[in-house]
């Protein structure tokens, strides 16, 4: 497959990256600017310089579209965005970057229709507003969505837009609905603060994750197989899905890493915090359509996870 991923020097598209790569795929990133660092975590430098580097903001239209026609793909991955913090921080930026430059995406890829066959594109369990005191078991994809963030509800008008785009220009798109995403290179945004306990354990060092409750653990290597299912197996239409992973209370995240890492115990406390978005989500459409699916077992995530980081900071890669 000959991908254009967006955003590729992210925490997912360095996942996706690696495992493309490995696959024999043709790669091109289209990212603000060449930073490697998370990369360069995952893959050797032969394999990094395999993938092209395109320069360019998705919220401007003129040079996304140039992206495409520099690098001529068959598919599009949209994992370009701003997350949670930046958006409540700067609501007309993260609209800017997060809505337009989805747009921008969707209507580059409309213009070469005839080239480009899907786009699939992140979204986030953020959609979701806090769990409902009346719903009881697991939440389905297609309820109404209430979103209590800005960036939720970028992610809202997304996938909105992704079907008026497949109703009125016949492209078609997958978007999926990650939670909590954990794993080697997570260093960014609301949720990776577990990601950061690990790290901290790999480094003998206390760590306080700031909120407490219930999330969906999903390992990053996982998020980014189900990312290339969904751009390889047969689809046609515009639909979003929830994903789902490992849903625990956080103290069964760090009863997992306690138990898959037991020099780690002790240096993990956290808060009590829920964080509002529904933590119960039902993936069973996702799984139809694309499955069966990805689902490392957290502690062998956790502990993998722990093991790169051992090694990069034995390497001396890791940064205090
Ligand atoms: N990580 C999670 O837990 C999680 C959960 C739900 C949804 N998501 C979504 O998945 C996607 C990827 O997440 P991530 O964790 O890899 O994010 P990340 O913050 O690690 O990476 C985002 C990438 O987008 C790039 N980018 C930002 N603005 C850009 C612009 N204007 N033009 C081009 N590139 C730009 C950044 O340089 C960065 O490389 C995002 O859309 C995010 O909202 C992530």
């Amino acid at each position: 497959m000959r991908l254009l991923m967006t955003g590729g020097y992210g925490c997912i598209g360095s996942w996706v990256a690696r495992l493309v790569l490995e696959s024999g795929g043709e790669l091109a990133i289209l990212d603000l600017k060449e930073d490697r660092h998370r990369l360069d975590l995952l893959l050797d430098r032969d394999r990094a310089d395999q993938i092209k580097y395109i320069e360019g903001d998705v919220a401007e239209p003129d040079q996304v579209l140039r992206a495409v026609d520099a690098w001529g793909p068959e598919k599009i991955l949209h994992l370009a965005g701003l997350q949670t913090p930046t958006c409540r921080a700067n609501p007309i930026l993260g609209a800017r970057v997060n809505v337009i430059g989805t747009l921008a995406i969707f209507e580059a890829a409309c213009a070469r229709r005839d080239q480009i066959s899907r786009v699939v594109y992140a979204s986030s369990a953020a959609v979701h507003g806090p769990p409902d005191a009346e719903v009881t078991g697991a939440l389905a994809d297609n309820v109404r969505l209430a979103p209590l963030s800005h960036y939720g509800a970028y992610k809202v008008c997304n996938e909105h837009c992704a079907r008026v785009y497949w109703l009125e220009r016949g492209m078609p798109s997958v978007g999926l609905r990650p939670w909590t995403v954990y794993g080697v290179g997570r260093d960014f945004g609301m949720t990776s603060e577990p990601t950061f306990a690990i790290r901290s354990a790999a480094l003998g060092q206390p760590y306080h994750i700031s909120y407490g409750g219930k999330q969906d653990l999903q390992y990053a290597r996982d998020v980014a197989a189900i990312f290339l299912l969904a751009l390889e197996r047969p689809f046609e239409g515009a639909d979003a899905f929830n994903l789902r992973g490992a849903v625990e209370p956080i103290e069964g995240f760090v009863a997992a890493l306690e138990q898959a890492v037991p020099a780690a115990r002790g240096l993990v406390t956290h808060g009590d915090r829920q964080l509002p978005i529904a933590p119960e989500l039902d993936d069973s459409r996702l799984q139809a359509a694309f499955g069966p699916l990805p689902r490392t077992p957290l502690g062998d995530g956790i502990r993998e996870t722990y093991d790169r980081f051992v090694a990069l900071n034995e390497q001396g890669r890791l940064e205090p």
